[in-house]
């Protein structure tokens, strides 16, 4: 098994990721820790509980971390990922807690009790891993290798005209984390998927009428003239609410006129980690800028060591859209199928 541990901002994004870890087999999901960023902490580790709740997975941990970033206050994006982070879908209520770890505390515990073996995979701000490597410098020796949604390299954010949303939240800790980094091994830098290749795994309707059909619950209609908030019909509940949260996320990009798709940074950062998906990386050393207030939240990769600095970083350079909707459909799919032929789990 491959064994995972996540920290999200869940987030519509986070939650497709989040479901595609739960459908594949050979990924063991050690616990989910939740960072404030798209919504609060709080509501981030309500959005997990109730999707593992509809994935039939209610036992996997779930942990509260930062609910503000290191130096600067915390903004939200409702705006992107609806009021409660996950578009128009209406979730269906927990039956279990949240975890009374601490974020920090589970990061830490569980990579020193593993050593070698967990991969960290990061889809929100960088605040809990910061403070976890606070606590355990060991952390990115100790890990098998760290997957990062985050940064921007081609200078186009989506949150200031440079920086990239996660980064841009808690741009302190982005910055203690590449720093933390420094003259590590190749294979122990983390890998970074940042905007100028997560933004080509564009998710248009289509993919979510494939993902209907994979799941056997017939095609999902999701038309740009579709009235907003119209809820989707899909005999699959896990289909029914993938598609009512990304539709809210597909209008958010034709509202900033990127036409009638989503961006599914993290689902790809999720493939990638598993190493189901292809792509290339670039050896960098990466900084982030947290000064300036033009700047702020602006991540710089040196390719060619200007700075004279060792590399802390793999940055993703080329990847395959076609591919990584492929792995998502097929195996998201493949779970929505058994999750109706085994009917709603059991409560706890
Ligand atoms: C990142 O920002 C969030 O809104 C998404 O979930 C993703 O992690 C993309 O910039
Ligand atoms: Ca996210």
């Amino acid at each position: 098994p491959q064994t995972i541990l996540m920290d999200v901002d869940t987030g519509i994004d986070d939650a497709l990721a989040l479901v595609y870890l739960l459908s594949r087999p050979e990924v063991h999901l050690q616990a989910i820790t939740c960072t404030a960023g798209n919504v609060g902490a709080r509501q981030v580790a309500l959005n997990n509980l109730a999707l593992l709740q509809l994935c039939g997975r209610p036992g996997v941990e779930v942990a509260i971390g930062a609910e503000a970033p290191l130096e600067i206050p915390l903004v939200t994006t409702k705006e992107t990922h609806g009021p409660q982070g996950i578009g128009y879908a209406v979730l269906p209520a927990p039956a279990r807690r949240i975890s009374p770890r601490h974020a920090v505390d589970v990061w830490v515990e569980e990579v020193r009790a593993h050593p070698g073996e967990i991969t960290g995979l990061v889809t929100g701000p960088l605040t809990n891993f910061a403070l976890a490597l606070r606590r355990e410098p060991e952390l990115p020796r100790l890990l098998k290798g760290l997957v990062i949604m985050g940064g921007s390299f081609n200078y186009q954010g989506n949150t200031t005209p440079t920086a990239e949303w996660n980064v841009s939240v808690d741009p302190h800790a982005a910055r203690e984390v590449f720093a933390a980094y420094r003259g590590l091994p190749a294979d122990k830098l983390p890998l970074l998927c940042a905007l100028e290749t997560t933004e080509r795994i564009e998710l248009l309707p289509l993919h979510l009428r494939r993902l209907g059909e994979a799941a056997g619950a017939g095609p999902e209609l999701v038309l740009p003239e579709q009235p907003d908030g119209l809820r989707s019909t899909s005999a699959s509940p896990l289909v029914a609410c993938l598609s009512d949260a990304i539709r809210f996320y597909m209008e958010f990009h034709r509202l900033h006129g990127q036409g009638y798709v989503a961006h599914m940074h993290d689902a790809f950062a999720a493939c990638a980690a598993v190493g189901r998906t292809p792509f290339t990386a670039r050896l960098a050393t990466v900084d982030v800028e947290t000064g300036s207030p033009l700047l702020i939240g602006t991540t710089v990769a040196d390719f060619r060591g200007l700075w004279g600095l060792p590399p802390n970083a793999r940055i993703v350079a080329s990847n395959n859209p076609e591919q990584c909707f492929e792995e998502l459909i097929s195996s998201v799919g493949a779970l929505a199928r058994r999750s109706m032929s085994a009917g709603p789990p059991a409560p706890g």
